[in-house]
């Protein structure tokens, strides 16, 4: 509850029935919204509580767990750094005001994954009265009637959008999938390819990932992209490499095995094939980043239109490129396929780092770029790409920061 000496609509709806999210200016149940002069409210506050967000943030979780100690449940054992990421995102969202169409886009994505966390209508008043609390006191310069007015405004709205993409996406998916391990082949020291077989259709598009609890480490997600376009026994493969100190991908990698029964939330991610488009599909796939790019050469394959598909595939060592036989299996079966493998060490194959591979090799202005892998080669193979010409709207990507994604 928020103290009493500050009066004031209480953060966050009341559970409402699913439907199209109405403009902030239209809909009395939002508030007389007017975003430019919320919008300058909002950034006072953000700007003078940039410099001290951790102390800001763990406040919050501890308003929000001592007040609803329910709520601590949802989340997992330990708090890392991870738990930013909500509290950034709402300061995100509330930034977002006077953008409508990102910020719809943005909350309905992230709603739909917090299907799998256990959200509730419920709690979303209840995060509001934290977050506002936290703000009245890591914000004593510019906080006020008027600022609080316009957050609670932002708030309502943001939990809204967030509510309702929740209600509608649960009109046509389970929240979670329960999937059985059917196969787990060690491929390297520290790669594995683990089949699951979902207890019901999990349905995806090829490029998409899928959020990954295990029973080892319960509320802990991790993302992992599906290394195959969907499939008629409805099987799904993975490629996990294990990290030094990772929770899940060391407990996928070395203790998984056939019978153990993962969790996964739904499909995301926009690094799906456009078929209305005849571009060739230029594509970097470094380490594991390989798995969705051979998911998108099965599309491209399954849809019988031949497309130039050209796919650099990267790693540290010749050891480490795993998956090359298949994808060279594939490349004599597909005309329209080649695939050149790239290292940084010695090698039998192109020397040297992805992106330089692709500066050298082209033209690519009828292709459409395609990146996998770490953050890091993500961001200088896109440079490499604009720079050969490929425009950024044509360059798909996923990276766990929904909003740089959305704004490409
Ligand atoms: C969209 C998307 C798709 C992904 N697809 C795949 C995939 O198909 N296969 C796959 O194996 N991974 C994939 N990942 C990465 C995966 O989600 C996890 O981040 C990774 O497995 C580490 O999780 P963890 O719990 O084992 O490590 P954490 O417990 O999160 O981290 C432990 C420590 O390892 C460090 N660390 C994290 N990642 C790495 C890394 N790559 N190399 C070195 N150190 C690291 C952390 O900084 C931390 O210090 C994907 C990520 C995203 C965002
Ligand atoms: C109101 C707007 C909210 C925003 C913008 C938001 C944003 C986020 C973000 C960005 C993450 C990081 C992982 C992910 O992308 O899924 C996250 C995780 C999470 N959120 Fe939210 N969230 C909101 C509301 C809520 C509410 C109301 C609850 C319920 C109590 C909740 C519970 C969680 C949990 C349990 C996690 C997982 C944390 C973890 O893995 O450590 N969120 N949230």
């Amino acid at each position: 509850m928020a103290p009493p000496s500050r009066p004031g609509p209480a953060p966050g709806p009341a559970p409402s029935a699913p439907g199209p999210v109405p403009e902030f200016t239209a809909n009395p149940g939002y508030g007389r919204f007017e975003p430019s002069r919320d919008a300058e409210l909002i950034r006072r506050v953000l700007d003078e509580v940039e410099p001290v967000s951790q102390a800001l943030t763990s406040y919050f979780y501890a308003l929000l767990f001592t007040r609803n100690p329910g709520v601590r449940t949802l989340f997992p054992a330990a708090m890392d750094a991870q738990r930013d990421r909500l509290f950034k995102a709402l300061l995100t969202a509330a930034g977002l005001v006077d953008e409508r169409r990102t910020l719809v886009e943005y909350l309905s994505h992230l709603s739909r994954g917090h299907r799998k966390y256990g959200t509730r209508p419920e709690h979303y008043p209840a995060v509001g009265e934290c977050l506002i609390d936290a703000l009245a006191r890591y914000a004593p310069r510019t906080w006020g009637e008027e600022a609080e007015a316009a957050w609670v405004r932002a708030y309502t709205a943001i939990s809204q959008i967030m509510i309702d993409a929740a209600a509608e996406d649960a009109r046509k998916a389970p929240a979670l999938w329960q999937a059985e391990v059917v196969s787990h082949e060690m491929r390297t020291s520290d790669i594995a390819v683990i089949t699951v077989r979902p207890d019901q259709p999990y349905p995806f598009l090829a490029g998409q990932y899928a959020s990954v609890e295990t029973p080892w480490w319960p509320k802990v997600w991790r993302q992992y992209s599906l290394a195959c376009a969907p499939r008629s026994d409805g099987l799904l493969v993975f490629h996990v490499k294990a990290v030094p100190a990772g929770w899940v991908s060391r407990a996928l990698v070395h203790r998984a095995r056939p019978g153990d029964v993962l969790r996964l939330g739904g499909p995301a991610g926009s690094m799906t094939v456009d078929h209305s488009s005849g571009n060739g599909l230029l594509c970097l796939g470094g380490s594991t980043g390989i798995a969705p790019i051979k998911a998108l050469v099965e599309d491209v394959a399954g849809h019988g239109r031949a497309r130039p598909v050209e796919v650099f595939y990267g790693a540290r060592s010749d050891l480490d490129l795993y998956d090359l036989d298949t994808l060279r299996e594939m490349e004599r079966r597909l005309s329209w396929l080649s695939v050149r493998p790239v290292v940084e060490g010695p090698s039998g194959g192109i020397v040297g780092r992805l992106p330089d591979a692709v500066r050298q090799g082209g033209p690519w202005h009828a292709f459409d770029g395609y990146l996998s892998g770490p953050p890091g080669m993500i961001r200088s193979g896109v440079d490499a790409l604009v720079g050969a010409g490929i425009p950024s709207d044509r360059i798909r990507h996923d990276s766990l920061d929904g909003l740089t994604a959305l704004r490409g």
